[in-house]
Parts: C-alpha cells; sequence; structure tokens
C-alpha cells in the first residue's frame, strides 16, 4: 500500500506560506512584559544533555493505506494541493512575462524574487513566504502576492521580515489588500520584534481605488505610524530603494532608521516630473528632483549610495550585521517522524473531519511521533500535550471531536501550564459539530458556553508564542477558544482542505434562505458560502499567513518555532519611547 502513496506524493513541495491585517498598534512597551522574552526555549539538545533517555511516548500511527476511505481522501487532498501549487506558480510570475521583461529590460531592473535572493542567506530554502495568495481573485481583479511579496528569511542568521514590491505589477502600486499585507508584516514584527527590511519600487497608491486605501485609520498612512512606532519601540527598520518611492510612498524610506537607494534606479519624491510639469511648466528629470545623488548629499532622506543593485543588497546585509541581535542557533539532534507526513493527505476526510484522526495525525508532526499527554482521560475531544517540532519545545492542543465542557476545561488548565512553563502553544484546529445540540441537553450547552469562554479568555491574555494550523473545519464560536486569527496567533495557517465561517455553510444556507423568507436563494446561498469558507478565498482576503500543504506542515512549524526563539535568545531591546529620528 505505500506504493500506492508513493506514487501519488510526487507533490511539488509547497514552501511557501501566506494572511491580514495590523488592526491596532500596540501601545508602548517601557519594559518588555513578555515573560517568555527572557528565557530561551528548551529545545531537545538541551533536553538530551541531561539525561541520554528519549522523552516521551511514541503515539501509535500505524494506518491502513488501503483503506477505501484513505484512498478517497488522499485522492482529494492532493488535488487540492496540486491546485494550490499551480496559483503559486502563477503567483510566484508576478505580473507576467511582458511586464517582467520591461521591467528588466527597458527599466534595468531585478525582479523581486532576485532581489530576495541577492539580499537573503537563502531565499529558495529558508524564506517563509507569508500572505502569498493575498489579492488573489479580489473583486477589483487578480493581484498576484498584492504586488508585494513579503515573508520572514534570514540575513547573516538574523531572522528579519521583508516587504518587497513587485513593480511588475501595475508599478508596483498599493492595492487595498496590499496595504493590508503590509500591516501585517508590521504586526508580525512588533509581536516577534523582528528587524523589518522594506524593499521599495513602488507607483504609491492605485490611484482608482484610492478612498479604500488613503482616509481610514487602518488606511496606507497607518504603515508610516507604526514604522515610528516600531522604531521607538526598537524595531529597527531598513529601507532598500530600488525604484520609484511616490507620494505617500515617499515616507516608507524617510521614515525608517536606515535607508539605501540605488543610483539611476531608486527616486523619492512627494510629486513624479508630470506633476512637477502641470504645477510649475518645468520639465525635470526623475534623478534630479529624487534620485540618489539628491537624498545622500544634499536632503539626508538616504544614508546610503549603491552604484548598483547588487551592491545595495550587499549593504543592506552590511546593516543588518550592525543591529547587535544574536541569531538563534536552532537545535540539533533530534528525530523525524516515525510515519510518513505524505499520509497525511489521506487522514482529513473531504468535509474537513479529522475527529478520531488527531493522533494519528500528531504522529506524523512531532519528533520521533512522542508525545507527552496531558490529561488523556478526560475531555478526550481535545488532545493536549507536549512535543518537540525538530528540538522545539511546544504544548499541543488539537482538535479530536466537538470542543465540549471538559474538552474546553482542559484546554484552558493545558494553555495555563504552557504560559506558566513559558512554552509556545500549538493550536491544531478542526472543530466537529456540537452533540449536546442534537441531544437537546440545554443545561450541558450552556455549561459549555462558560468552559469555552473559560478557554477563550485564557488564550486571549497568553503572552507566550501561539501558533494556530486550521487543519479542518474552523466554524463558529469554539473556534475562538481554538486560537482563530481574532485570538492574534503570531502566525496562523490553513491546509487547503480546510474551512473556515460563522457556520457550516449547507446549514448557514438554509438558515439564511428560511430567514429571508426566499427559500429558493438556498441553493446560491450555499455556492456562494462554500466558495467564502474555502482556504483560498480566506487566504486572498488575509485572514490567515498562508495555505500550507499537510505534508508542509512540520517544516513551516519549525521555520515559526525558529522564529521566535530568535526573540526568546536575545535581550529585550531597550526602549527609547520614539523613534529614530532622521535630523
Ligand atoms: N495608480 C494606478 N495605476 C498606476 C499607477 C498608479 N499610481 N502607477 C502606475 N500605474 C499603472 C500604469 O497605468 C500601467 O498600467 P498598464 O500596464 O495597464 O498600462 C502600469 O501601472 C505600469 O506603469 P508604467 O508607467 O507603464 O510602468 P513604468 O515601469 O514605466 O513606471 C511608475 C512605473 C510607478 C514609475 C510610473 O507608472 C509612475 O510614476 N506612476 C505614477 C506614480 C504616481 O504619481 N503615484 C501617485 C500615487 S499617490
Amino acid at each position: 500500500m505505500t506504493t500506492f502513496v508513493q506514487i501519488l506524493c510526487k507533490i511539488r513541495s509547497p514552501r511557501l506560506p501566506f494572511p491580514s491585517s495590523l488592526s491596532e498598534t500596540k501601545k508602548l512597551r517601557k519594559t518588555p512584559s513578555v515573560p517568555w522574552q527572557c528565557a530561551q526555549f528548551r529545545t531537545c539538545s538541551g533536553a538530551a544533555s541531561k539525561s541520554s533517555e528519549t522523552p516521551f511516548v511514541p503515539l501509535e500511527g500505524e494506518i491502513d493505506t488501503g483503506h477505501v476511505d484513505f484512498q478517497a481522501n488522499f485522492v482529494h487532498n492532493y488535488q487540492l494541493n496540486d491546485q494550490l501549487q499551480e496559483i503559486l506558480g502563477i503567483v510566484q510570475a508576478g505580473g507576467g512575462e511582458r511586464s517582467l521583461k520591461k521591467h528588466t529590460e527597458v527599466n534595468k531592473k531585478i525582479f523581486v524574487r532576485d532581489r530576495l535572493r541577492l539580499l537573503l542567506d537563502d531565499y529558495d530554502n529558508e524564506f517563509l513566504e507569508l500572505s502569498s495568495l493575498a489579492g488573489w481573485d479580489m473583486e477589483y481583479g487578480r493581484i498576484p502576492a498584492a504586488s508585494n511579496v513579503c515573508g520572514v528569511g534570514k540575513v547573516r542568521g538574523t531572522w528579519c521580515t521583508v516587504s518587497a514590491s513587485d513593480a511588475t505589477i501595475k508599478g508596483g502600486t498599493s492595492y487595498p489588500i496590499t496595504v493590508n499585507k503590509q500591516l501585517r508584516m508590521q504586526e508580525i514584527c512588533q509581536q516577534n520584534s523582528l528587524p523589518a527590511i522594506y524593499i521599495i519600487d513602488s507607483g504609491g497608491a492605485f490611484l482608482p481605488l484610492q478612498s479604500e486605501i488613503f482616509p481610514d485609520k487602518n488606511h496606507g498612512g497607518r504603515v508610516f505610524y507604526n514604522e515610528a512606532v516600531l522604531s521607538a519601540q526598537g524595531i529597527s527598520q531598513l529601507a532598500i530603494v530600488c525604484g520609484s518611492c511616490t507620494a505617500g510612498g515617499a515616507y516608507v524610506p524617510t521614515m525608517a532608521d536606515e535607508a539605501i537607494i540605488m543610483h539611476k534606479i531608486g527616486t523619492i519624491f512627494l510629486g513624479g516630473p508630470p506633476l512637477v510639469q502641470a504645477a510649475t511648466g518645468e520639465r525635470v528629470t526623475s534623478e534630479d528632483l529624487g534620485g540618489a545623488t539628491l537624498h545622500c548629499r544634499v536632503s539626508g532622506c538616504t544614508d546610503h549610495f549603491a552604484a548598483t543593485e547588487e551592491e545595495g543588497f550587499a549593504m543592506g546585509r552590511d546593516s543588518i550585521s550592525t543591529l547587535n541581535i544574536t541569531p538563534p542557533s536552532d537545535p540539533v539532534g533530534w528525530k523525524e517522524p516515525l510515519y510518513s507526513q505524505d499520509e497525511l493527505l489521506g487522514l482529513v476526510s473531504q468535509s474537513g473531519e479529522v475527529k478520531g484522526q488527531m493522533r494519528k495525525i500528531l504522529a506524523r508532526l512531532v519528533d520521533g511521533s512522542r508525545f507527552h499527554e496531558f490529561k488523556k482521560l478526560y475531555g478526550t475531544t481535545l488532545i493536549s500535550g507536549f512535543a518537540f517540532v525538530k528540538g522545539h519545545l511546544v504544548g499541543i492542543v488539537a482538535n479530536d471531536g466537538e470542543l465540549s465542557h471538559d474538552a474546553a476545561i482542559k484546554g484552558a488548565h493545558f494553555a495555563e501550564l504552557c504560559q506558566h512553563r513559558n512554552i509556545p502553544l500549538i493550536f491544531l484546529q478542526s472543530v466537529s459539530e456540537d452533540e449536546s445540540w442534537a441531544e437537546g441537553n440545554y443545561e450541558l450547552i450552556a455549561e459549555t458556553l462558560k468552559a469555552r469562554a473559560k478557554m477563550a479568555a485564557v488564550v486571549a491574555c497568553m503572552t507566550v508564542p501561539k501558533i494556530t494550523v486550521i487543519v479542518g473545519k474552523s466554524y463558529g464560536s469554539s473556534s475562538f477558544a481554538m486560537c482563530s486569527n481574532s485570538f492574534d496567533p503570531r502566525f496562523v495557517f490553513m491546509w487547503p482542505n480546510a474551512r473556515v465561517g460563522l457556520h457550516n455553510p449547507e446549514e448557514m444556507a438554509t438558515l439564511a434562505a428560511q430567514e429571508s423568507g426566499k427559500p429558493e436563494m438556498e441553493e446560491k446561498l450555499r455556492e456562494k458560502f462554500q466558495k467564502q469558507s474555502t482556504a483560498v478565498f480566506a487566504s486572498s482576503r488575509m485572514w490567515n499567513d498562508g495555505v500550507i500543504a499537510p505534508q508542509d506542515t512540520r517544516n513551516v512549524l519549525s521555520q515559526c518555532l525558529s522564529i521566535l526563539s530568535q526573540q526568546a535568545c536575545n535581550e529585550p531591546y531597550t526602549y527609547q519611547d520614539r523613534a529614530v529620528l532622521r535630523m
């Protein structure tokens, strides 16, 4: 039967995860209030040095890969993964061939993804791309990667967030979803104390949609506001100008702590040459109006003059080396799971149901398939316990049925343990329908509500990092306690088969049609709700940080944990209470 899996498992690895928006920049912290910042998380190498015994007990993960259900699930999820890869291929090509040709041959600029290759230690293997699907098939068009490639990558060993305009898509202009993406990246910087690098090559706001980009609190201006606030919090920001920075966009480099500009490629101005001509009748070149020479010699808007893009990105790497951040050292000596991660594709049903399968899923995600289970006999529809993921110690809470009263109590208790022991918590979310409703046990329903509220309150107030992976269904109120998007997970991902919505789309359509008194609308509503609940739709609207293939989950989680460990292994920054001012 392994043959069946092997044949189908020629899956291209979708390393590219993706997300939401920086809703509220948090208040300045004078002193670090996050306890886990002060200590490094335990790793398996640390644990191993104390004892030679392997911690935790192996999970039973054997499955019958010849079973008809396994095969049907596998084929379904394999196809979904293939569709995802196809979309990602389109996204990675940016604005397409014609536009790329103009960008490289006429404008003599380097494509955004090749710029990332110049900047990062290892773009191809180590870059955790976020929100790749943002902008996919929006009401206002298809905007690949929201014209802004974002993620977290290493520069000289230090994890940094990167936000890079793709000028092959409508001159790299910002759409509403682009602004959301930029704000989300700044939120990730802030929550995880990561330095930020902005690579700018953008015509500013996409003018036809200006009312959705400019005026509101969380529109474009918030990006500049956040730059100052992040800087005041000790989070370093570096701008690399390798294209246009027009109008509002001119503030990105000008408000950064440090800025590099490429000669004859980078320009910064409030209004371009056409605007100047319209206003004054004077003809002026972009270079004279706001090029590298002017800004490095006269205005001081930029600090480093780069003769070429290659030189500019090398300077960027040097600047990151001066931030005085200790890069994390990733654990060694961990073991792969005992079971194939490709088999995860057969474990989730087409409806997203995983009930009864969660231990088998865990056995494919954690080191050596070993797990130290907590309260195994209590609230059994939620599995909680400790494990290592590529050597990083984590707590895990995973749905294996409905979030019952006892399950929620257990989840709250376990989350408290992680908080007190300074351990990041991973949520594997797939919430089954409530059985107590079907049984008509109203007292239990009321008690369950109270228990879920308790768990939700604990999860909301945790300061140790939370990472959520929606592996099946994320419906309704029980998803909050399982740390859905609004409960501030540091990272949140969905599997391609996963669903997110107020209720399951089928029931919601019936209910909505009945409520509106138009039963004939039911079918149309069902289609609409089904489309809106898919992982790709959710990711295109930035309701998560990306859609990841099940078999790639362990890699993505370990990358996230490595990123988080940078914050944990550095002394907290010295907060200055004000931004670095460009004098
Ligand atoms: N809003 C909407 N569309 C814009 C735009 C903007 N701000 N800036 C550029 N575009 C569009 C162009 O119309 C063109 O569309 P098309 O491919 O459908 O023809 C596409 O983006 C590429 O622009 P183009 O000028 O052909 O590319 P370029 O590489 O030669 O120049 C810019 C890119 C950004 C330097 C140039 O377009 C420019 O200066 N734009 C105006 C910038 C501006 O004034 N912004 C103010 C915003 S607040």
